[in-house]
């Protein structure tokens, strides 16, 4: 584990109620909101937004200008890509029927949580209260409006799924015993009943 104190750019805007932990490294405009909780060794890239008490595991990297609403919960290893966006409300309105503009506890934020070694690809948006599995993929500018499974790859408006990924992010070809394996690392994984996990 590393011993760096946290390095945080002087544009950056970091409440002073936020953890940050050891090594991580805060970059030019991003901003950090009260309560939040980042670990070791992350990355918050240029215009980041990182929501009142949303949890950040060790290792994650949430790209330039990647908006992660509250509560929202990324476990270790976690990659937010450019301008994705993790959304908190099903059906947002500005104000009440009284016209009263709405405020925090007016309506119930859902988190989105992203589990371990999963991506999130640049400029997708995955809507209120979905869980993307461990080690999952979802593509470039996908919409996901349902919970994507472990070493899912999901692509499209709505995201569906188009393949496996392994751990190391690469898609999964067919093996000859009916599972599938990783062609960088030579990783097996056995699928059933529509779920993946390591064989
Ligand atoms: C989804 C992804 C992993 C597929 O990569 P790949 O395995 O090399 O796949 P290919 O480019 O061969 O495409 C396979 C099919 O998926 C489609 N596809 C690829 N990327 C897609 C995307 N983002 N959304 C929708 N469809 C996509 C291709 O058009 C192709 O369709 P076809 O078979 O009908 O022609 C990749 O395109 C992607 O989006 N990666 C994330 C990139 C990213 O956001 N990185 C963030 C860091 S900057």
């Amino acid at each position: 584990m590393t011993t760096e104190e946290p390095v945080i750019a002087p544009s950056a805007d970091v409440d002073p109620s936020a953890a940050i932990g050891r090594g991580t490294r805060v970059w030019h405009l991003a901003q950090v909101r009260e309560k939040a909780r980042i670990g070791v060794s992350c990355i918050l890239g240029r215009g980041a937004y990182v929501g009142p008490g949303v949890v950040l595991g060790d290792n994650v990297k949430v790209q330039n200008y990647a908006l992660v609403y509250e509560p929202a919960v990324l476990e270790d290893g976690v990659f937010i890509g450019p301008a994705a966006v993790l959304t908190n409300d099903l059906y947002p309105r500005s104000a009440d029927l009284t016209g009263r503009l709405k405020r925090d506890g007016d309506w119930e934020a859902r988190g989105v949580q992203v589990r371990e070694g999963a991506a999130v690809g640049a400029r997708a948006v995955i809507v209120a209260g979905r869980t993307i599995g461990r080690y999952a993929l979802v593509a470039a500018g996908a919409v996901v409006t349902r919970d994507v499974p472990d070493f899912a790859l999901v692509a499209g408006n709505p995201a569906r799924r188009i393949g496996w990924v392994g751990r190391a992010g690469r898609p999964l070809t067919p093996s000859s015993d009916g599972g599938w394996i990783c062609p960088e690392t030579g990783e097996r994984y056995v699928e059933d009943a529509g779920l993946l996990a390591l064989a």
